[in-house]
């Protein structure tokens, strides 16, 4: 997911030009925006942690990208062309050192295990979405 700070502040073709020239395939994308439900079920995960009424609300107060990709090991690949949650910590040259705005607002959201990308992708694309 290309994140609400990255898609308002006009980064959305930047990053998914790094995306594909890492090696990805892209096969769903959708321009679109969360509502408060759809926020707080997409990271239902982190409902008792300090940060989500402030994470939900920043998910909601902007469109996003929302993406299907493939690539042989993508989970993994994926998060290093990302680089770290807190853009402060992320290694030169990532989409998050180079877009980010804070560890809040952090340009993009890639999932953490191939059994969460499926369930992901499932949340914004039915079967005849994909290319
Ligand atoms: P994501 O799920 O969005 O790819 O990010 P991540 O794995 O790198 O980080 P995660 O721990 O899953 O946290 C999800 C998102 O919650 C926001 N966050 N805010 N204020 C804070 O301390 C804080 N910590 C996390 C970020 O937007 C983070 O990407
Ligand atoms: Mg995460």
């Amino acid at each position: 997911m290309i994140k609400p700070d990255a898609t308002g502040a006009g980064n959305t073709g930047k990053i998914i030009d790094r995306i594909i020239g890492a090696g990805f395939t892209i096969k769903a994308m959708k321009w679109t925006r969360l509502s408060m439900d759809d926020a707080a079920a997409f990271y239902a995960v982190h409902r008792e942690r300090p940060f989500f009424g402030e994470l939900t609300e920043y998910m909601t107060s902007a469109p996003i990208v929302a993406a299907i990709l493939e690539k042989e090991n993508a989970v993994a690949d994926f998060r290093t062309l990302i680089g770290a949650t807190n853009p402060a910590e992320a290694a030169p040259g990532t989409i998050r050192a180079d877009f980010a705005e804070s560890i809040s607002a952090n340009a993009v959201h890639g999932s953490d295990s191939d059994e969460n990308a499926a369930i992901e992708g499932s949340f914004f694309f039915g079967t005849r979405e994909l290319a």
